[in-house]
């Protein structure tokens, strides 16, 4: 270590809400320990938020304040900017460039920001000799940025895969519970503080399709391709799947699994059927998970808490620690440029087995005219499940079909057929089952 890595490392944190405000609580509990470890103290000289008279419950006295965020990267009492804003662009893009470009480090925890201008902002990070990190982007408080760029880098990956929005977990864990629908468990889960007055990015499966671009832009090498992930949420979940599902063996997640499939990216997002007593399907709650299948390693299973103020400021600091060691890695874990835009893979390739929800008209004929559009298409049922009979001969009763391993394109062809039959009552759901941890 020289003796400018000696003198405390001086850190501007830019938004004081959740993540803000728990690096603060972290630096004024644990300050002395991460000096101890670091071998330098690690302090804020300054902050900006949008409000300065809001009480945030932490002492900001004895630092600077700028009301506008991006004056944080000309100040020369900054070594490191933290970006705790979000969102993709705006005042959080400005900050981050403009630091970076003043040869400031920056820690970030924004999965849109990186997920969308990533591979934009590692060049100029790698081109100016300073670190961009944003372990807290990715699963919280879970280590697996640094696990895909440093410590798991020997492997070729595999499949990276998980669930990656604790909101989507939490509801989806809580229907199972309690039978409950949807609707009523999101309402729970606002109250509750889980999920945002606007849930739309997270129960529409944008957030884990943030993280799950990162993840495998660190697995790849490619250039990180949000607009490339395949989105589905999870609203059109029923408290009906998750029972039909549970009684056939399976739970309902929102996965969220990139691999290369004959050198193209596959990028999915979408709820799947897990299989019960796999590690993936005992994850509940708002926690995260994300496996790793690496040719050297079989598979590694992280789990954690994935947001939440103490988790992630964890995260955040984490990444401060390694500037203040003088570690700066590249940020997307590639010394000498990536591999530039992936071919992104044909979404109806995906083969595997499929669960099929229909609601059926209670009538003859109505179910050997699905078995028979199954079999003119060569595919093959495993299971079925009726789970009910109308109490009115004609009405509908929800039908589910397990079938045995087709591709996509062959089963799309098939539902459009059922769709069209006169005993179909209403719009198939058709969710992936996955085939992870046999
Ligand atoms: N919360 C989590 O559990 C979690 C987990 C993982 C990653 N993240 C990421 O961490 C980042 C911060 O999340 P958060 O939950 O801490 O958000 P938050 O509680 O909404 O806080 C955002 C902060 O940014 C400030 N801000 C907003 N616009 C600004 C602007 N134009 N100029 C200056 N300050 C501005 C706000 O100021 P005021 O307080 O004055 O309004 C607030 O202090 C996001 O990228 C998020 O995706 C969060």
């Amino acid at each position: 270590m020289t003796e400018q890595d000696h003198k405390p490392l001086r850190l501007a944190i830019a938004g004081l809400g959740t993540v803000g405000v728990g690096v603060l609580k972290i630096l004024q509990k644990n300050g002395e320990l991460i000096a101890a470890r670091t071998g330098r103290a690690v302090e804020v000289t300054a902050v900006s938020a949008r409000s300065r008279d809001k009480d945030r419950g932490v002492d900001l006295s004895a630092v600077a304040w700028e009301d506008d965020p991006v004056a944080l990267a000309a100040r020369d009492d900054v070594d490191v900017v933290l970006e705790l804003i979000g969102g993709s662009d705006g005042a959080a893009k400005s900050l981050v460039e403009q630091a970076l470009n003043n040869k400031k480090h920056v820690v970030t925890a924004n999965k849109a920001l990186i997920a969308h201008h990533g591979a934009g902002l590692a060049d100029i990070a790698v081109a100016k000799g300073v670190a961009l990190n944003f372990e807290a982007a990715v699963a919280g408080g879970i280590p697996i940025v640094k696990a895909l760029k440093e410590s798991l880098q020997a492997n070729d990956y595999g499949r990276v895969y998980g669930i990656l929005n604790g909101t989507c977990n939490y509801i989806l864990t809580e229907m199972e519970e309690t039978g409950r629908d949807f609707a009523d468990v999101l309402k729970d889960a606002q109250a509750l503080g889980y999920a945002e007055a606007d849930p739309s990015f997270d129960v529409g499966g944008i957030d884990a399709a943030h993280k799950l671009a990162i993840l495998a832009g660190l697995a790849f090498g490619y250039d990180i391709d949000f607009d490339a992930v395949q989105v589905d949420g999870v609203e059109q979940i029923t408290a009906n799947d998750i029972n039909l599902s549970k009684s056939l063996g399976y739970r309902i997640k929102l996965i969220g699994s990139t691999s290369l499939i004959d050198g193209a990216l596959a990028q999915e997002v979408g709820p799947m059927l897990v299989p019960h007593g796999t590690p993936i399907s005992d994850v509940s709650g708002v926690f995260n998970a994300v496996a790793v299948e690496g040719d050297f390693i079989n598979q590694c299973f992280f789990e954690g808490p994935g947001a939440g103020e103490g988790p992630t400021a964890s995260a955040v600091m984490g990444d401060v620690i390694d500037i203040a060691r003088g570690l700066v890695t590249p940020p997307l874990g590639l010394v000498g440029g990536g591999r530039g835009p992936a071919k992104v893979a044909d979404k109806d390739a995906h083969i595997g087995a499929f669960y099929v929800h229909l609601m059926l008209r209670d009538e003859p004929g109505g179910m050997a005219a699905v078995t028979n559009i199954f079999s003119d298409h060569d595919i093959s049922i495993a299971s079925m499940l009726q789970s009910e009979r109308a109490e009115i001969a004609g009405d509908p009763v929800p039908v589910v079909l397990i079938t045995h391993e087709t591709t996509a394109a062959r089963l799309n062809v098939a539902i459009s057929a059922i769709s069209g039959l006169k005993a179909n009552a209403a719009l198939p759901r058709v969710l992936p089952i996955a085939t992870f941890g046999e």
